[in-house]
């Protein structure tokens, strides 16, 4: 079924009935039901045929990321070897998770196979606006969390890193060009009542990191991987973009399921007072974490477990194992199997967790490690002086006090 509409009137929050769920990316309550989520966003489950034709990855084979906006347009593009753009961002709050690596993992990926190019946001003025934290501590937030971004390994041919407040002579005019168009009922229909004028704009902001591949670089599909949490943010740049007369497509999306947090379902929460697993934790925090905090699908006792088996769909060390650590769908399949049977115990499992996420954090840290002063390592990746120009030229804002 198509999606013909982005309408941002309907209202995404609603609090009523004890089944009822709010996703906004400033309230995520209550059980989600990703299917009825879709109704509400209007947006389309991924089809098996657009499975197979995005690049293979365990998130997307198991549908982790389960549904999109525009998924055939980049997929087109990819296909015939024409320019389009991965956009996916990071709200520097506090350090990054596991949960918060994941899109980024994705898009390189995504670059590696499809030649995408890469723009990673930072978002430090979202986060000053929306979270108790003086901008000294944001900016302390921002710097780790860069580190961590450069540590994935994007091209830097291919990549480029804003971040608001550093990058404001870009991001600025173009936000304010959107904004004409963001209406304060259509803030509060789609994110609810804003506590500050801030966070109103902020969305014009996120619009403009969406379409800043295309006012860089030219018209072309940009395919945006978040949690469905940050599809607001995409509809609202839809929306905008249509309005004004810009040299730009609509950017398109690709929605994914949250992480469950290690305590049991729910959003991975870098505020709460939630356990998690962080991307600079050494492998004796790994395993501690994991072992005291994790839920599991197991048995009360042994004999129990031995007896009746355990639920790997419950089990937090499995849903690891499945969102992105092992890739190998036989081996997840006889994992499960054996987990099921009762052969396979909790701490077995969790041993099994432990193993792939200190592998691959030791190697995320090690390229971390490497990066050397951050202004350097950060350097090929900023915008260049002409991409600057471009862009405002492109959405027909000043440039005239430049140099
Ligand atoms: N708002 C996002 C968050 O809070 C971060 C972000 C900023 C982002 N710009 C983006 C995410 C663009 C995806 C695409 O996590």
């Amino acid at each position: 079924m198509p999606n013909t509409t982005d309408s941002t009137d309907r209202t995404d929050r609603t609090t009523t009935d004890a089944d009822e769920f709010t996703v906004t990316p400033y309230a995520v309550e209550g059980e989600i039901d990703y299917e009825k989520l879709l109704e509400r966003f209007g947006a389309d489950p991924l089809t098996d045929e657009q499975i197979d034709r995005l690049p293979d990855h365990p998130a997307i084979r198991r549908r982790t990321f389960y549904a999109g906006r525009d998924v055939d347009r980049s997929l087109e593009a990819a296909e015939s070897g024409d320019p389009h753009a991965v956009v996916t961002g990071r709200g520097p709050s506090g350090p990054m998770h596991l949960g918060h690596v994941l899109p980024l993992y994705l898009a390189k990926r995504f670059q590696r196979e499809t030649g995408a190019t890469v723009y990673v946001p930072l978002s430090d003025d979202e986060k000053f606006l929306a979270k108790e934290l003086s901008f000294a501590e944001i900016g302390e937030h921002t710097r780790e969390n860069l580190r961590d971004v450069l540590a994935v390994g994007l091209d830097p041919d291919r990549t480029r890193i804003v971040v608001d407040t550093a990058d404001a002579d870009v991001v600025y005019p173009i936000a304010v060009r959107l904004a004409k168009h963001l209406t304060p009922a259509t803030v509060e229909a789609v994110y609810g009542e804003q506590d500050t004028v801030g966070l109103q704009f902020y969305p014009a902001v996120q619009a403009t990191h969406l379409l800043l591949p295309q006012l860089v670089a030219g018209r072309q599909p940009t395919l945006v991987p978040i949690a469905v949490d940050q599809d607001p943010h995409v509809r609202v740049c839809r929306d905008v973009a249509a309005k004004e007369a810009l040299p730009v497509e609509k950017p398109g999306a690709l929605l994914g399921r949250f992480l469950p947090s290690l305590e049991g379902p729910g959003k991975m929460s870098s505020s709460g007072e939630a356990a998690s697993i962080e991307l600079t934790d050494d492998p004796e925090t790994v395993a501690e974490t994991i072992r005291t905090h994790a839920y599991t699908g197991g048995r009360a006792t042994l004999e129990e477990h031995r007896e009746r088996g355990g639920d790997p769909s419950v089990d937090v060390p499995f849903q690891y194992l499945r969102f992105f650590f092992e890739e190998d769908d036989g081996e997840l399949e006889r994992i499960a199997r054996e987990y099921r049977s009762g052969d396979l115990l909790s701490g077995e499992l969790k041993d099994l967790a432990i193993e792939r996420i200190t592998d691959f954090l030791a190697d995320h840290q090690r390229r971390r490690a490497a990066l050397g002063s951050l202004a350097d390592a950060l350097e090929p990746y900023r915008l260049t002086r002409e991409e600057r120009t471009a862009a405002l030229e492109s959405a027909a804002v000043p440039t005239s006090f430049r140099g």
